[in-house]
């Protein structure tokens, strides 16, 4: 009996049976994870993402098979190539025999709230137990510092060149360029080859220890800085953060060829300052309607979450208190990131 159809909406589907989504992943529909599949059927999930090539004759009779027998159909379309851990580093990267995975969190230009994701996300994830650094690779400014309340210099291991990264008061280590300079104000002015010299660093010449997740805070915009950033270390997955401005999925469309040139893959796409919640409980779209779908399209990854203008996160993020965020749109950004994330449940430890 069919008991799912074509206009149902993905995140019915998905919240009755939470299993399909891996059957919706099979099919290209890494969107069953998304939050605008609350409202997207199934039909118009398919003609977003599959370019009109998914099958929904059988898209729909594995899902039924699904809903009848609560077991997974055994001809599931091959997964396509995820964004896992990458198989051997390729040569000229950096090594870091610790790190499980990196992600990189990447935005089209600078001022949306890419350090800000990025944080979130350390702290989300550090929060759901899995073990979890944040390597700054912004060197424009000291956000992650600030935003980890971290001040402390790093100090050599013994008499090696190995840095140990100071660590939060949550106990996640970070590492920045802005820790090694004399003063917060100190500008910067270094050039791509230096930049991409010194990160690569952070990641293979500091004591990271056992991670989960090495959280990369990119500097922004989609020109040779990221780029080299991206080359010097083996990404796992790319994490993008744009605000809903008209330009923003031009934008998006350039740093998905950006990541694509890389080899790498877009889990997917956070929209930052999306609304202001008023005294009412309605939205004010400050910066216009939301691109979510859009960007969906545009980036054919998932919307991790619509994260709304705060002043409580500019607040904490201004005071080292990010770890202490607890909104309701940061919990589904880590969520909604696991369902997509190489890594989903934290490691058992002893
Ligand atoms: N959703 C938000 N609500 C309130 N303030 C925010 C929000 N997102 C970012 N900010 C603030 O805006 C400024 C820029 O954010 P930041 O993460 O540093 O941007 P980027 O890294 O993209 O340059 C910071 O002061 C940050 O605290
Ligand atoms: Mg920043």
């Amino acid at each position: 009996m069919a008991l799912i159809t074509a206009d149902m909406p993905i995140g019915d589907v998905t919240s009755r049976w939470p299993d399909t989504a891996r059957i919706f992943a099979r099919y290209g529909l890494s969107c069953a994870s998304c939050a605008i599949s609350k409202s997207e059927t199934i039909a118009q999930g398919a003609a977003g993402h599959g370019g009109g090539r998914i099958d929904m004759n059988e898209l729909l009779r594995d899902l039924n098979t699904f809903a009848d027998t609560g077991r997974l159909p055994a001809n599931l379309p091959e997964a396509r190539a995820t964004a896992g851990a990458p198989a051997g580093v390729p040569r000229g990267m950096a090594e870091q025999k610790g790190v499980k995975h990196v992600i990189a969190v990447m935005s089209g230009k600078g001022g949306v709230g890419k350090s800000l994701v990025a944080g979130l996300l350390a702290a989300g994830l550090a929060r759901e137990g899995f073990r979890v650094g944040v390597l700054d690779g912004d060197i424009t400014g000291p956000s992650i510092p600030r935003m980890f309340g971290v001040r402390e210099k790093p100090q050599p291991v013994g008499k090696t060149q190995t840095l140990n990264p100071p660590r939060s008061r949550g106990g996640i280590p970070i590492m920045s360029m802005n820790l090694l300079l004399p003063s917060e104000e100190e500008a910067v002015i270094w050039r791509g080859p230096m930049i991409s010299g010194a990160i690569r660093q952070f990641f293979s010449d500091v004591a990271w220890g056992e991670l989960d997740y090495l959280v990369v805070d990119l500097p922004p915009g989609t020109s040779d800085a990221p780029l080299t950033v991206m080359q010097a270390i083996p990404i796992s997955g790319v994490l993008l953060v744009t605000t809903p401005q008209a330009l923003a999925t031009m934008i998006v469309t350039k740093a998905v060829r950006l990541v694509k040139q890389l080899g790498g893959d877009i889990l997917g796409v956070v929209e930052n300052m999306a609304y202001v919640r008023m005294p009412d409980g309605s939205r004010n779209e400050v910066f216009g309607p939301s691109q979510g779908l859009k960007l969906v399209i545009a980036a054919n990854a998932p919307l991790l979450a619509s994260i709304p203008i705060d002043p409580e996160i500019a607040r904490l993020a201004d005071s080292g208190g990010i770890e202490d965020y607890d909104g309701a749109e940061a919990a589904e950004l880590i969520k909604n990131f696991l369902a997509v994330a190489p890594e989903k449940h934290p490691a058992v430890r002893a």
